[in-house]
């Protein structure tokens, strides 16, 4: 019988529920074990571990001592991924980090340089819009020079204000709108032109979160020029009003010298509005749940195919198969890096007013 991938979660918060919810529907499917969770709220851990019948750790290098783990899933917030993702791997583990890999270039380097060390191991992150079936045909199509050579483009991806006004008072430090959801256009920018960012220049306000009191950007928007000469505008941002149709408004538009790619990432092709609330927009693209009638639920949608392809990465591994084999397959640590590396120029040149930032000097 072929090996399945024994998992911990670090992490039981908005989005450790979906790690939650990808490791049951592979346990179903007799693909993954789902062993424990860890989490510093004693609170959070007690609830996911009645609710799956996994067991709670405060410490999560508790957990993976005692429960012989072959990997573990980090979703703790943007500015502590780097120490759990680098002990993790040291104590054997192959890992999935949740975007951004980490918030520093230093933190980037030291992940890169223990994942080198230990080429057998697997560090993933969880840069799920690769996942998205318009992003794969927008990939094959660049790949197959369908449009040409890149020379420009647009995304943008903005959140109702919800998510920074009411999701991130538990976090100490260390996140943005770009970090947040910028960062995943970034991924998938770098990931569609394959090529590496070379300057960065930014702007951005720090007015309506400021007036309820939160130390957060409002908006950023950036330039970003990659080293094959492409230019792309992503402007991220927390403020939308609290009647907007979703969380979240995004899209993406590139343009060639043999063509053009434009996504509607939003409008999906449903729209809603119900008694007490205003029009509604559905993206059942990224989560989904399906009843079934013998009263199992089904989790599919890119986030959950995203940490559910890290398993399927992991027990190719543990049985047998040569991690070479999976190179290009996933975001891997250099990847991690090099996506960071934008971010961080792109809140310096933000910080100093829109100073073009040289990316080999970070
Ligand atoms: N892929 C996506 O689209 C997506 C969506 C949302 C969030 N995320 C990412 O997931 C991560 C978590 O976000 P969230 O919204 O769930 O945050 P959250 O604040 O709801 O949850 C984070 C949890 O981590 C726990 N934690 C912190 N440090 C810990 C430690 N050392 N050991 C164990 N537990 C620890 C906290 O107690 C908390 O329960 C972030 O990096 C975020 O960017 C990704």
């Amino acid at each position: 019988m072929s090996k399945v991938v024994r998992v911990g979660i670090v992490g039981g918060g908005i989005f450790g529920q979906w790690h939650l919810k990808a490791f049951t529907q592979l346990q179903n499917e007799g693909k993954a074990e789902l062993v424990a969770i860890a989490d510093l709220v004693e609170e959070k851990r007690n609830k996911a571990a009645k609710e799956y019948g996994i067991v709670p750790y405060e410490d999560y290098k508790e957990m993976i001592e005692k429960e012989n783990l072959d990997a573990i899933t980090v979703v703790t917030p943007d500015a502590f991924h780097a120490d759990i993702a680098i002990t993790g791997l040291e104590m054997g583990c192959h890992v999935l980090s949740e975007k951004p890999m980490a918030t520093t270039v230093e933190e980037c380097r030291k992940i890169l340089d223990i994942s080198s060390k230990n080429p057998d191991k697997i560090l993933m992150v969880d840069f799920h819009k690769r996942l998205d079936m318009y992003h794969v045909e927008l990939e094959r199509v660049i790949r197959e020079g369908e449009l040409g050579k890149i020379q420009y483009g647009y995304a943008y991806m903005e959140d109702r204000i919800e998510v920074s006004r009411d999701w991130f008072k538990s976090w100490p430090a260390g996140s943005s709108p770009f970090w947040f959801i910028g960062v995943h256009f970034v991924d998938l920018i770098y990931w569609v032109i394959k090529s590496k960012g070379d300057k960065v220049f930014a702007t951005g306000r720090r007015e309506k979160l400021k007036s309820l009191g939160l130390d957060f950007w409002d908006n950023i928007s950036a330039q970003i020029v990659f080293k094959n000469g492409a230019t792309f505008t992503v402007d991220a941002g927390w403020t939308l009003p609290d009647g907007f149709e979703a969380i979240v408004n995004q899209g993406i538009r590139i343009i060639g010298t043999e063509g053009i790619f434009e996504i509607d990432s939003q409008d999906r092709g449903a729209g809603a509005c119900f008694k007490g609330k205003t029009q509604q927009s559905y993206n059942l693209g990224v989560y989904s749940e399906k009843h079934t009638p013998d009263g199992r639920i089904m989790y599919g949608g890119y986030g959950i195919e995203s940490i559910m392809e890290f398993a399927y990465h992991v027990n190719y591994v543990l049985n047998g198969g040569n991690i070479n084999d999976l190179k290009g397959l996933y975001a891997d640590a250099e990847d991690g890096l090099e996506v960071s590396k934008i971010c961080v120029g792109v809140h310096k040149s933000a910080e100093e007013g829109g100073t073009i930032i040289d990316l080999d000097t970070l």
